[in-house]
């Protein structure tokens, strides 16, 4: 009976410690899975960005859109209210983000899609200050403006004359456009309209003349708002066409039904308006309903939907390389 009893104190005691062992690894395994989640959280972008001053509509912008690297970038910055703002745009580059926000504070106009748009095309800067060479190899879709030249002795490869039959007086053109703006005029002329080119390639030297003429006449500024310092023009590129039609220059251009039908079909055949109304600031020329730029079919139906300038399409899709 002794034994028995002895048996059983010691079996209850043996059961005791296995409960106890059991609650202890219970609560060591608790406190491991909070700690964790602990480390976890303070460790996630989430909890980070908070801690620097982001809103929770600011973060879920962040996140969304930015790289691990880039959101990085940004926790090593002071909290700033007009990232997400930026952020947000269509046409966003996280290297421009500071510019963004310092034209933005210097211009006060309170349009976030007009600052993104001046600082990609450069134009935050003064014309002719920072000035980079025209990357050729980009073929149709180089990029000639105020802060891309070409050398004075580029010279177009495929250059040949235009027939009487297009144009007023000699000029040349890349053969490639050329063929192009051939079928573009056959297409309007089925519908009564006549598309007649009054200047195409222009060679760097003619372009100097040109400029100086201006300058000389009206004025620098003047000279600077209608046409290209040499080396900055397109018609060195020999892809672009100033196109009017028979008894209208080019100051009335616009009212004429030939510009009307270039406006829906222009795109059809690879060309784009270059130096649209209303976007001045941007191309840093005055309006010019006749020049037309050629950049391929494709290209010219893409801006033609986006609704932009080539200087921004260039910054965003080609130099940045980011998809439509
Ligand atoms: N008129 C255009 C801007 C040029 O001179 O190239
Ligand atoms: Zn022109």
């Amino acid at each position: 009976m002794e034994g028995n009893h002895v048996y059983y104190r010691k079996k209850r005691k043996v059961k005791k410690g296995v409960i106890y062992a059991l609650i202890g690894l219970v609560i060591v395994i608790g406190l491991s899975i909070a700690g964790f989640n602990y480390y976890k959280k303070i460790n996630s972008y989430e909890y980070k960005l908070a801690k620097v001053g982001y809103k929770e509509n600011e973060i879920t912008t962040i996140l969304d859109k930015l790289t691990d690297e880039q959101v990085e970038t940004i926790l090593n910055k002071k909290y700033n209210d007009l990232y997400d703002d930026f952020i947000k745009e269509k046409y966003f580059m996280f290297k421009n983000l500071d510019t963004y926000v310092e034209y933005y504070n210097d211009e006060s106009d309170g349009d976030f899609s007009h600052a993104v748009a001046m600082v990609n095309v450069q134009a935050n800067e003064d014309h002719y200050e920072d000035v980079k060479k025209t990357d050729t190899s980009k073929k149709e879709l180089l990029l000639v403006n105020k802060y891309n030249a070409l050398d004075e002795n580029y010279i177009p490869e495929d250059i040949i004359d235009i027939s009487v039959k297009y144009c007023y007086g000699d000029n040349e053109i890349s053969n490639e456009v050329y063929q192009k703006f051939i079928s573009m005029y056959n297409a309007a002329k089925e519908e009564d309209l006549y598309l007649i080119i009054t200047s195409a390639y222009r060679d760097y030297n003619f372009q100097k003349e040109l400029w100086d003429q201006y300058a000389d006449s009206q004025g620098e500024e003047w000279a600077d708002s209608v046409a290209a310092r040499p080396g900055h023009s397109e018609h060195q590129t020999g892809l672009a066409l100033d196109i009017v039609t028979y008894n209208s220059n080019m100051n009335d251009f616009e009212n004429s039904d030939e510009f009307k039908w270039l406006q829906q079909n222009a795109h059809k055949y690879g060309f784009i308006l270059r130096y649209p109304k209303d976007k001045e600031d941007i191309t840093g020329y005055s309006y010019e309903s006749w020049h037309y730029r050629y950049v391929g079919v494709d290209v010219a139906t893409e801006i033609h939907e986006l609704g932009i300038t080539f200087d921004e399409y260039y910054a965003y899709y080609i130099a940045d390389g980011n998809k439509n």
